[in-house]
């Protein structure tokens, strides 16, 4: 039973991630086969999110004129990744971050290339050259497979869920009626003779109810895939994959201290106080994030990881000194509209990772003191040296 449950749970995750393999394989090759100009075009939705071309501001400036503005080498490097030109104290680039509330423009993962592209399509004033088809069609066509299929998925996982539970609920149910079948034979009708036959049913019984009980109560307080409504439709797949928010830009102290965090609504409001609507929701629920910062009320978010009073878990030991990636624990939410719960947070799937996964030995200094560990880590004698090897399976390291 146990290990049905084991297999059960990797066939969930293994399906989907099935299928964001076909989602990924399936915009890889739709992205083959379109014209360069069309390329430029499907580029810019990603920064038509926050820019006009003469249209005004939005969350950054107007690109209209850029060209002129700034030489090329300049806009090149500062579209990749403005963020390193203005910690390197670069004068124009601080300047327009200042201009703009500081809001930071994220990373853009585009080649030279493709960034003297677009800003062909940005000069042209965001049309194409004669004769090229437009691709906003396919764009947005993209846009609605990746919508079902996310959808799909989801729907997927609490299908699985379901039926997990209904299939555990009917071998309880079957094995119950079995049960009281072979007392009442054994006591009042007595068709078989045999009595082992009734003591091994019996027994058996017994025993597999025993387990489905102990396996269902030591979960009691775990809610793996929970998926709760939230006060607001925030979704991260608008924000953390079709904008490429950073996670970090929000949950700004996963890899400073304990908590991730949940932003505040003044975060939100560094966007929304010019972002005021949505594709899909319209005004109806930025309009909510207005209301809380007038009333200077939080929004009441419901937490979806919640781990037990009595275990200790830091983000920045995770985040920062080991070097894991959200995703690791959280899955892919930025494909999530809604966020929904994806390990059991047991404390098996904790001491699974410290198993196997690596600490950052090499590069640590912290990890000297281990002068034995370091000896045979020197001499390849152990060339990974895991959590475990460390004590990450201490009792006392995970609990008060
Ligand atoms: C999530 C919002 C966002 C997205 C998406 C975005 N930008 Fe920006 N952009 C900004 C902000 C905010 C600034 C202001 C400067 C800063 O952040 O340092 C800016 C500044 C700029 C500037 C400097 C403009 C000036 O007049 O000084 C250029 C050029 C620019 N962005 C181009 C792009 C291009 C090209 C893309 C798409 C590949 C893009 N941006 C995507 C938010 C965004
Ligand atoms: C090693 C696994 C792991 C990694 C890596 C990880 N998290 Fe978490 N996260 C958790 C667990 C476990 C909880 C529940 C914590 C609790 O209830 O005390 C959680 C909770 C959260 C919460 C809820 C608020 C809070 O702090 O409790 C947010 C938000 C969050 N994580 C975001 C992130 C982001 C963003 C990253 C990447 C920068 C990240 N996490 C990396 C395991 C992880
Ligand atoms: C860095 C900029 C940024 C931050 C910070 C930000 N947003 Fe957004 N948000 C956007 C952009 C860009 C859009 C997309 C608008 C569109 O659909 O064209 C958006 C869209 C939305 C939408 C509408 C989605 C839809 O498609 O209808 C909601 C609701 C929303 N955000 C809520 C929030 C909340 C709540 C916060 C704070 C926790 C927040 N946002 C923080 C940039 C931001
Ligand atoms: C624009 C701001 C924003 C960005 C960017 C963002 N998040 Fe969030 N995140 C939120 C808000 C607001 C919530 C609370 C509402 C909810 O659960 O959907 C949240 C909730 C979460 C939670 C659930 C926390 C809990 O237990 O209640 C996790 C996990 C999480 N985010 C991880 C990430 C990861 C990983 C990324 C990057 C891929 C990311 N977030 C990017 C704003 C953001
Ligand atoms: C995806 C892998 C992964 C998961 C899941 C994970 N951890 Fe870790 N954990 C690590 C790594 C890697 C380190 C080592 C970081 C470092 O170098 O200090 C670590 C270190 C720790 C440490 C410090 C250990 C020490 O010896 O100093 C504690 C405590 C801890 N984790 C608790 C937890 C708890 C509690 C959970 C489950 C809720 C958890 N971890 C889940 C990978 C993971
Ligand atoms: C890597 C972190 C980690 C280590 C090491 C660890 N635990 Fe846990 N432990 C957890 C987590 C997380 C939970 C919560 C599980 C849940 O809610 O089902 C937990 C739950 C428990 C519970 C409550 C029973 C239950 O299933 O809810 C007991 C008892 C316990 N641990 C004992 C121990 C003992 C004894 C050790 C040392 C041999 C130990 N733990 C080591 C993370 C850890």
């Amino acid at each position: 039973m146990i290990i049905n449950n084991i297999v059960h749970n990797n066939s969930l995750l293994f399906k989907g991630f099935l299928v964001s393999g076909f989602l990924s394989l399936f915009m890889l090759l739709s992205s083959f086969g379109y014209t360069q100009t069309a390329e430029d075009e499907k580029n810019f939705q990603v920064c038509k999110a926050c820019h006009t071309i003469g249209d005004g501001k939005l969350v950054g400036p107007d690109l209209k004129g850029v060209s002129e503005k700034y030489d090329e080498a300049w806009l090149i490097k500062f579209i990749q990744n403005s963020q390193v030109m203005v910690q390197a104290g670069d004068e124009r680039a601080v300047k327009v971050f200042n201009e703009n509330n500081k809001i930071p423009m994220p990373v853009n993962a585009l080649t030279d290339d493709q960034v003297k592209g677009v800003l062909l399509y940005i000069s042209a004033g965001g049309k194409l050259a004669d004769g090229e088809t437009t691709a906003s069609t396919d764009t947005e066509h993209d846009g609605s497979v990746d919508l079902e299929v996310a959808e799909e998925t989801t729907q997927l996982i609490a299908e699985m869920k379901r039926d997990g539970q209904r299939n555990m609920s009917y071998v309880f149910i079957i094995l119950i009626i079995l049960f009281v079948i072979s007392l009442f034979d054994l006591v009042v009708v007595k068709v078989v003779k045999a009595k082992w036959i009734h003591y091994i049913i019996m027994l058996t019984s017994v025993i597999i109810i025993g387990e489905i009980v102990f396996v269902e109560a030591s979960g009691l307080g775990r809610q793996q895939y929970y998926q709760p409504d939230q006060p607001v439709w925030f979704s991260h797949k608008v924000h953390a994959d079709q904008n490429q928010i950073d996670c970090k830009y929000c949950h700004f102290t996963a890899d400073k201290s304990m908590h991730a965090g949940i932003p505040p609504v003044e975060t939100c409001m560094n966007c929304h106080a010019q972002v005021k609507q949505g594709k899909k929701t319209g005004t109806k629920e930025i309009d909510k994030i207005y209301a809380a910062f007038e009333n200077n009320e939080p929004i009441e978010w419901v937490k979806v990881y919640n781990l037990p009073d009595h275990v200790y878990f830091n983000h920045a030991q995770h985040v920062n000194v080991g070097k894991l990636d959200c995703a690791q624990c959280h899955g892919e939410v930025e494909k999530m509209d809604q966020i929904i719960q994806i390990p059991d947070l047991s404390m098996g799937w904790c001491i699974e990772c410290h198993r196997t996964e690596s600490v950052q030995f090499a590069t640590n200094k912290f990890y000297e003191q281990y002068t034995k560990l370091h000896e045979k880590f020197k001499n390849g004698e152990m060339p990974n040296v895991t959590v475990q090897n460390i004590g990450g399976d201490e009792c006392a390291k995970c609990h008060y």
